[in-house]
């Protein structure tokens, strides 16, 4: 991938960890790959890096930021662990599980980031990349995905690009994102409540606490995760679900066998597996509206496991907006 004016492309090694760094250190919006999406990073304290966030992404201030951080301890420097959140932060960390939690007011995150909440949500990621720039930058990161607001969000660096070139500092290229689909989110406010269902099953949370999580019980439009308006996770072209065979003048997303089809097909998983339908879902989101279909039709996708993530993106992508 060539550098575009504006905003530098690097591919992986110490030396763009370290330009990374210092990039962010200079108040600078640093894209970089987690295993979930490609996060657009800036400085956790720095409210004027985070104001030009806002403005590179187009997102309403009004949604507040994920702080990521290198490790267990860090968090804890920003947020309130209760007994749930100690277990699952040592069951799930590093990994694609984001936790919402008291914030600590000592935690130096800029209230921008923060949407004037008292909470804070808190991730460490396990993508050796992020790893090591957090490590690096030494200070947490607020970043919300790496697109602009309203569009899927980019799992490889081209994505990031075609989103926010001229618009951002600095990317680092890392190729594809392995999980595809962004955090699970858990508030632990009180009672564990799933707040996004995401890259880290829902059974799986439910087995460390050995209890179910509740759902939190408001309307799409309360900012309680505002990522979960409606709308969110939106191409150009309309979605219509659940598909069982596609009409002539659609785009087929297919899930396991498809039918045969001389449109333009794309599968989420031949052989019907989740993991890989998350990995390829908004890749493949965004090469289907790329072809220029008005509809793409998509096939079903099982609920169990990544599948209640991958249908919770679809049916935000399918909504009417
Ligand atoms: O996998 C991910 O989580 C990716 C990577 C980059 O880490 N990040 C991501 O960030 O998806 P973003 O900003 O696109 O989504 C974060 C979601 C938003 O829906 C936001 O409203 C919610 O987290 N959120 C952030 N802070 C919150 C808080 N204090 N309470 C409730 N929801 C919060
Ligand atoms: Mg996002």
């Amino acid at each position: 991938m060539t550098a575009q004016p504006g905003t530098r492309v690097l591919q992986t090694d110490r030396d763009a960890i370290a330009a990374a760094a210092a990039c962010l250190a200079q108040g600078g919006l640093v894209a970089f790959p987690t295993e979930t999406v490609y996060g657009l990073g800036a400085a956790a304290g720095n409210g004027e890096a985070i104001a030009r966030l806002y403005a590179a992404k187009g997102r309403p201030a009004f949604n507040p930021l994920i702080a990521h951080v290198a490790d267990a301890a860090a968090a804890r420097r920003l947020a309130v662990f209760d007994d749930a959140a100690t277990r699952l932060a040592a069951a799930f960390w590093p990994g694609p599980l984001t936790l919402v939690l008291p914030k600590r007011t000592d935690c130096g995150v800029a209230d921008l980031a923060l949407a004037g909440l008292d909470s804070v949500a808190v991730r460490v990621p396990a993508h050796p990349v992020a790893a090591a720039l957090l490590k690096a930058f030494n200070g947490p990161v607020v970043a919300p995905s790496a697109n602009r607001s309203g569009h899927v969000s980019p799992t490889d660096a081209a994505h990031v690009l075609h989103d926010l070139r001229g618009r951002i500092d600095l990317i680092i290229d890392s190729g594809p994102c392995t999980v595809g689909v962004e955090s699970t989110i858990v508030s632990c406010l009180g009672e564990p409540t799933l707040l996004r269902p995401g890259g880290l099953p829902r059974e799986d949370i439910e087995r460390a606490l050995n209890r179910a999580l509740a759902i939190p019980a408001v309307a799409e439009e309360t900012p309680l995760a505002p990522g979960m308006l409606a709308s969110h996770y939106a191409p150009k072209a309309r979605l219509r679900l659940d598909a069982q065979a596609p009409r002539a003048d659609e785009a087929l997303l297919a899930f396991g066998p498809a039918p045969a089809f001389f449109g333009t097909t794309l599968n989420l998983s031949a052989r019907g597996d989740l993991i890989e339908a998350a990995t390829n879902l908004f890749s493949h989101l965004r090469a289907l509206d790329a072809c220029g279909a008005t509809t793409i039709a998509v096939m079903p996708v099982p609920h169990e496991g990544l599948g209640e993530a991958i249908n919770d993106r679809l049916a935000r992508a399918a909504a009417p907006r």
